[in-house]
């Protein structure tokens, strides 16, 4: 039986039973307030490790086996149901591929999540740039010549790849896995956004370049409840990558989000054609010189705008048509259009973005920053606060990244420049969220 199955099938059955374990709702009899706000039926479900529900910590009935299915699917060694997002799926992966002190090459696009794994073993980052689109001040992708050359010459052992950029763009992950691995480094393909590739129009499926370690952000490109995500992995032994998910991970998962991951990827399997294409389709309709339109593969279903005045016009949308973008920075809106969009959904609006003047963003690509100290030894080291505009030639003590996406311009133990408080300023006097930025400065290494 699926997962899903199973949890409805558990909960109705013990309907009416005396409930004398966790959560202290006990299916919603102990808070009807919850019963009020979420459904009935949602409350009843939500339950963790308990009676025949096995325990996600270290599997060995009905997770193992949909764990198992889901590995089958993919065609992967291992399936690991990740209960907190892709994030966890990183840190564990990063845990377990690195040794101590080890060198690990990230893109300059890499999320902060990566930082945990850093932190957990003390690896030293180099980061590879990542080409850019000016016009649109977006990374597009990296260049593969040079990312194996800084493999040759730093001998790093682990490779970590974001496929595709939050904004879509992809590259040949075959290729470049398989030339990572014939130089015997360990790769991590970080695909958050690429869980619903692989269809018709779509780029190339993450899975199938059959990386050491596959995050799949199923609750972000595919489906599922957030946060719920998924790890795949080749290792010949997963004991390590159980740890690791373990080390980060809540000892109480929520089944309903877990159940979710294997409904989506059966439902990705099965219907997943039909659903992207409908969302292919919608956001074809988007299109135009203010619309970002990268050469090579890319994600058609996500749609990136330049705007001038991109709060206001987004303002605007929303007030007439009723939108809510993914993001909204100064000047860009990124509009995801997930699974099954209806085309009739845009129609009404669409015209107001083929309208739009063109692109003219002129926004140079990021420099990549000075690495001074391991972000390990510069998050445990005495820190102190700076004002922003006197940070300048200090190593952060944190990371300073706008969210979302969570790209971090400077990871802990880098050196702040010029260049980062021009950055900061603006985005924080744009209305962005800067983590890592308060209204007393930054905290630096002292
Ligand atoms: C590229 C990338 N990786 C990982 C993550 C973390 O994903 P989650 O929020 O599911 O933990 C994000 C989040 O935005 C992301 O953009």
């Amino acid at each position: 039986m699926n997962l899903w199955q199973l949890l409805e099938q558990h909960a109705e059955r013990h309907t009416g039973d005396v409930r004398l374990h966790l959560p202290a709702h006990r299916g919603g009899d102990g808070m009807p307030e919850l019963v009020a706000v979420f459904g009935e039926r949602y409350v009843r479900q939500d339950l963790t490790e308990v009676g025949e529900l096995d325990d996600l910590a270290e599997p060995r009935g009905v997770l193992a086996a949909s764990e198992r299915e889901v590995a089958g699917v993919y065609g992967a060694r291992h399936a690991f149901f990740l209960s907190q997002g892709s994030s966890q799926g990183v840190v564990a992966s990063l845990y377990a591929a690195t040794p101590p002190g080890g060198i690990v090459l990230l893109p300059q696009n890499c999320h902060r999540s990566a930082l945990q794994g850093l932190l957990l073993t003390g690896a030293r980052p180099v980061f590879y740039p990542v080409g850019g689109d000016r016009r649109f001040g977006v990374f597009t992708r990296p260049d593969l010549d040079h990312l194996e050359q800084l493999q040759r010459t730093t001998g790093a052992g682990v490779v970590l790849l974001v496929y595709p950029s939050y904004e879509g763009v992809a590259f040949p992950l075959r290729e470049t896995v398989e030339r990572l691995r014939q130089l015997g480094a360990t790769t991590i393909v970080d695909a958050a956004h690429g869980s619903h590739f692989g269809h018709r129009g779509l780029p190339f499926h993450p899975a199938e370049a059959h990386a050491d370690y596959t995050v799949l952000g199923l609750h972000k490109s595919g489906g599922a409840l957030t946060p719920g995500a998924l790890l795949l992995s080749e290792v010949e032994d997963p004991s390590r990558v159980r740890e690791g998910l373990r080390l980060v991970g809540t000892s109480s998962p929520s089944y309903p989000v877990l159940a979710s991951v294997a409904l989506t990827v059966h439902v990705l399997r099965e219907t997943g054609e039909r659903r992207v294409e409908a969302s292919r389709e919608a956001a074809g309709l988007i299109r135009g010189p203010a619309v970002f339109a990268p050469t090579g593969a890319h994600d058609p279903t996500r749609r990136l705008i330049y705007v001038e005045d991109a709060p206001r016009f987004a303002e605007k949308l929303y007030r007439r048509f009723g939108i809510l973008p993914e993001y909204v920075s100064t000047e860009t809106i990124l509009l995801l259009f997930g699974l099954g969009f209806p085309t009739e959904r845009v129609r009404p609006w669409a015209r107001a973005i083929q309208e739009l003047p063109p692109a003219r963003g002129d926004v140079p690509p990021p420099p990549l920053g000075e690495g001074v100290l391991t972000p390990r030894d510069a998050m445990l080291a005495r820190r102190v606060r700076v004002p922003l505009e006197r940070a300048v030639g200090e190593v952060a003590a944190s990371l300073l990244a706008p969210s979302p996406p969570g790209i971090p311009l400077v990871w802990p133990g880098q050196r702040i420049t010029e260049w980062t408080v021009a950055t900061l300023t603006a985005a924080a006097r744009g209305g962005q969220v800067i983590l890592g930025l308060s209204s007393e400065g930054v905290e630096v290494v002292a």
